[in-house]
């Protein structure tokens, strides 16, 4: 069959690391080709470079088996290279149709033509089966539906190929396979499907071909009949398949923090979060599951302090913090890992040492008496780049030059460093590859062996259940199920997410 896609010994050089070495990748046409490899080794650059966003050093890209030169993603998408990219990136206020015909609308004398842009937009979504309402304002959305959006988007420009980078890291079950169906559609169509995901069960189920990557070589190219995840696995990172489990029992009396009849009102007056209560204990891994945007963020902006809610309490070890500051709840002990990286966790243009005192500033080893200590906080960070196994030539450069997977083991890894006694950690290990995920679950699983009470989000349905003593489901701002991981799937608990089990079990 013919390559739809070829870059032929593909080599980038970022000061300190060669991201991509002499890297080859064949796509043939209508294929679904996965690119794994573990966390750094070259996977998001090497995409960047196919859409045009960076040049190589050296290299070869040929479309169609004409050699082609990207100066910007416009060559790209002229070319037939779509890509989707992790962040979301739809404007929220505006509608469906809006984002989707956003920087290439249709014009008839001057003026945007709306029935041509409709049109095109409804033939896009029948021919490829991906139903949208073009009117619907994105924010109602949920993310499998933004998602859909986002693909549509691609394909409105004519894209034969498309990027994915970790789509299914925000998904739960139902709205994977829903993903998964889309992309066989395309790929039925003619279309080439180029995907990245760190769960090595999904590239398996989905997959044509599979190219491993590690430190920014081509390793392998494998078929998926050929491989088990625990070959993958190996291949990436040359260690064994991990599993969360949650072990003996460690949950004290000792109720660490205390939600009560909790209700955060968003914007529009509306109750986001709605008359919730519960509690974790010392020693204790409390799991909230629930689709994106059903106020899981809310609660935990309102536990954090950043969010102010509109009735009930919040209170740490006996204290009520409801309306204390930010900074004066981490002085209580309060520890978490943002929902969204880029935007909460980190300084992108500041320097590792500086991302690492962010937030615990005001105590050591970041102050000496009463001023910043430089010394303190460049050590602090070589032993958590050691500890959490963060790979960077050096704790001087800017966050941004990290990959995503290193980004999170740095947030990660100075939130518990600072030994706190409460960590609401949200999605601990979205990106993060196979390897390194056994490391956080280890060191999450042992915090708690030492008294620490964690309040664990996380979309991936595994981790929840294997790590958490009690989960708790979240629908529509109400806590709508207590489930014993014990007894549960993944598959249960997306039944539970998405509404369907609720009803059962109220009946
Ligand atoms: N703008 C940049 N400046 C400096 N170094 C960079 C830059 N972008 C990427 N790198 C480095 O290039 C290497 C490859 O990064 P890349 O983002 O491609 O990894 P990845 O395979 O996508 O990893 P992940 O699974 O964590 O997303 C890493 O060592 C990273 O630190
Ligand atoms: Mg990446």
């Amino acid at each position: 069959m013919a390559n739809a896609i070829e870059l032929i010994g593909i080599t980038k050089r970022f000061p300190g690391v060669i991201a991509n070495d002499n890297v080859n990748l064949a796509v043939e046409r209508g294929e679904i080709h996965a690119v794994c490899g573990e966390n750094g080794a070259g996977k998001s650059t090497l995409m960047k470079i196919l859409y045009g966003m960076q040049p190589p050093d050296e290299g070869t890209i040929k479309v169609n088996d004409s050699e082609v030169k990207l100066s910007s993603p416009g060559d790209a998408i002229e070319l037939g290279i779509g890509m989707v990219h992790q962040h979301f990136m739809l404007a929220d206020n505006l509608t469906v149709m809006e984002n989707v015909i956003l920087g290439s609308e249709p014009m008839k004398r001057g003026i945007i033509d709306l029935d041509a842009a409709r049109q095109h937009l409804v033939e896009v979504s029948e021919a490829y089966g991906l139903t949208v309402h073009p009117d619907d304002l994105v924010e109602t959305l949920e993310v499998g539906e933004r998602q859909r959006v986002e693909i549509i988007k691609v394909l409105y420009r004519g894209a034969e190929v498309l990027i994915l980078d970790e789509p299914t890291a925000v998904l739960v079950p139902q709205e994977v396979e829903a993903l998964f169906d889309n992309m066989r559609d395309l790929k039925a169509a003619g279309a080439s499907i180029i995907f990245i995901d760190h769960k090595l069960d999904e590239v398996l189920e989905i997959a044509d071909t599979i190219t491993v990557i590690r430190q920014g070589r081509t390793v392998a190219t494998v078929k998926p009949d050929d491989v088990t995840a625990h070959d993958l696995a190996e291949l990436m990172v040359g260690s064994e398949l991990p599993s969360p489990q949650a072990g003996e029992s460690t949950v004290t009396d000792d109720v660490a923090l205390r939600i009560d009849s909790l209700t955060v009102h968003d914007a529009d007056e509306r109750s986001v979060v709605d008359d919730v209560s519960f509690e974790v204990r010392r020693g204790e891994i409390v799991g909230i599951a629930g689709v994106e945007g059903n106020g899981q963020t809310e609660l935990i902006n309102a536990i954090i302090g950043t969010d102010s809610p509109r009735s009930g309490t919040i209170s740490l070890f006996g204290a009520d913090i409801t309306h204390a500051s930010v900074g004066k709840r981490r002085e209580a002990g309060l520890a978490y890992v943002p929902q969204d990286r880029h935007q909460e966790g980190l300084l992108l243009d500041a320097p590792l040492w500086e991302n690492t005192a962010l937030g615990h500033h005001t105590r050591p080893p970041f102050t000496k008496g009463i001023w910043f200590d430089r010394v303190g906080a460049r050590e602090r960070t070589e032993q958590i780049r050691r500890d959490f196994d963060v790979r960077t030539p050096n704790v001087e450069v800017p966050a941004h030059a990290l990959s995503g997977g290193n980004q999170q083991k740095l947030i990660l890894g100075k939130e518990i460093s600072s030994h706190p006694k409460l960590f609401v950690a949200a999605h601990p290990t979205r990106g993060i590859d196979v390897g390194a995920q056994a490391a956080v679950w280890q060191d999450i699983r042992e915090a708690r062996f030492d008294g620490l009470a964690t309040l664990l989000i996380s979309a991936d349905l595994e981790e929840l259940i294997g790590l958490s003593d009690t989960v708790l489901v979240m629908l529509r701002g109400k806590i709508v199920a207590t489930l014993d991981p014990a007894e549960i799937t993944p598959r249960d608990l997306g039944a539970y997410m998405t509404g369907v089990a609720v009803s059962e079990e109220a009946s």
